[in-house]
């Protein structure tokens, strides 16, 4: 691929995990590093895009010439994702987004002294934002989703295409140690819309990164 072929190009990437705060020191979260975003977003620079980054808690650095918006909770994501969204060419949603919120109890520390027996959190959804963007899409823009999934993978990316009205879904296994959250490497399955799933080799999380922005320069 050339060097500049994504030019011109607006991107927006979703990178990072979500963190859902529940008292005043107690948050909801789940263990993604930002690694595979991170990757996507440089790549994308690197190639002459022009890359929005919203960022969850603990995102790595990104270059200065990607534009980058740290956000914490799910909702917040949302929020930026949504007023950036209409601008952008193209979506590659790599964010481990929380489903789900505990229901806030307030800026105090919840004490455990009320609850000696155990307690209980209820919990409310969150939008799902790259559903949300996807089914808005106006012609002309590409909408890349990822899958994490334990089990069942083909089945899930096969869904979340059609659910989410994306161009593309990223699958992988995570348990393993070469996939997933936190690892440096990768090994994924792609489904594009009208197409077969195609395996990937295990590649470092850089290279499953241009290789998606391979993909998404030839559209
Ligand atoms: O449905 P599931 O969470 O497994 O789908 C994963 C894909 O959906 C990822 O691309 C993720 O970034 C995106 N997603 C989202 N907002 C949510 C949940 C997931 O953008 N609330």
């Amino acid at each position: 691929a050339s060097a500049q072929d994504m030019q011109g190009r607006r991107v927006l990437v979703t990178l990072g995990p979500t963190r859902e705060q529940w008292d005043g020191v107690r948050y909801w979260t789940n263990p993604s590093s930002g690694t595979m975003g991170a990757a996507v977003a440089v790549a994308l620079w690197l190639r002459g895009a022009e890359v929005q980054a919203v960022c969850g808690p603990g995102t790595p650095w990104l270059p200065m010439g990607i534009a980058r918006h740290d956000v914490t909770g799910a909702r917040q994501m949302f929020d930026v994702a949504n007023a950036l969204w209409d601008a952008m060419d193209a979506g590659v949603f790599t964010a481990a987004v929380a489903d789900f919120s505990p229901v806030p109890l307030g800026p105090e520390k919840f004490k455990k002294a009320g609850a000696q027996d155990g307690f209980s959190v209820a919990f409310t959804p969150n939008p799902d934002i790259l559903a949300t963007l996807g089914n808005r899409k106006r012609d002309g823009q590409t909408v890349v989703g990822f899958a994490a999934e334990t089990s069942g993978l083909a089945e899930s990316m096969a869904r979340k295409l059609v659910a989410k009205n994306a161009d593309m879904i990223v699958g992988n296994l995570v348990g393993g140690t070469d996939a997933g959250f936190g690892s440096a490497t990768n090994r994924v399955t792609v489904l594009a819309k009208g197409g077969e799933p195609e395996e990937w080799p295990v590649l470092p999380k850089p290279d499953v990164a241009w290789r998606i922005v391979d993909w998404l320069a030839r559209r």
